[in-house]
């Protein structure tokens, strides 16, 4: 399935009773698999997850660690950039010119290079003292 028709598949499953805002997101792997997620929100609202986070859970969990492509789709007017915090969690599996498209519902697509999409990144290199 193509990481498009895999995150608006997913983006149904959404559960988002409080902000009504669904998302989905879909990741490739080098081996070509596609793992998919969508953001699963709580009454204790910081409790929530976005649907990048479940994406990357789906990945791991089947034993990958890089993602080499991302595709995140949202029912707003303009294609929805991930938070900040997903971009960090995207950074951690992700090479800096892997390209992430971001998209709505309405077909609008905007691609954008992970080091584009989180310049300046703190990653594991900064950890060796
Ligand atoms: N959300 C995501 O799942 N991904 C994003 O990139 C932006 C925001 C979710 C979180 C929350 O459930 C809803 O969208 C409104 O913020």
């Amino acid at each position: 399935m193509s990481l498009k028709n895999a995150a608006i598949a997913v983006r149904e499953n959404a559960y988002a009773p409080y902000s009504q805002f669904k998302v989905g997101a879909a990741i490739r792997t080098p081996s070509g698999a596609v793992y998919s997620g969508c953001n699963v929100e709580n009454a204790a609202y910081p409790e929530g997850t976005c649907a990048e986070a479940g994406a990357i859970a789906a990945m791991i969990a089947a034993g990958e660690t890089e993602l080499v492509a991302a595709y995140v789709v949202a029912g707003a007017d303009k294609p929805v950039p991930p938070c900040g915090g997903c971009r960090q969690k995207l950074a951690e599996f992700a090479k800096g010119d892997i390209e992430i498209t971001m998209a709505t519902m309405a077909g609008e697509e905007q691609v954008i290079r992970m080091d584009a999409l989180l310049p300046g990144a703190f990653d594991a290199a900064f950890l060796k003292e």
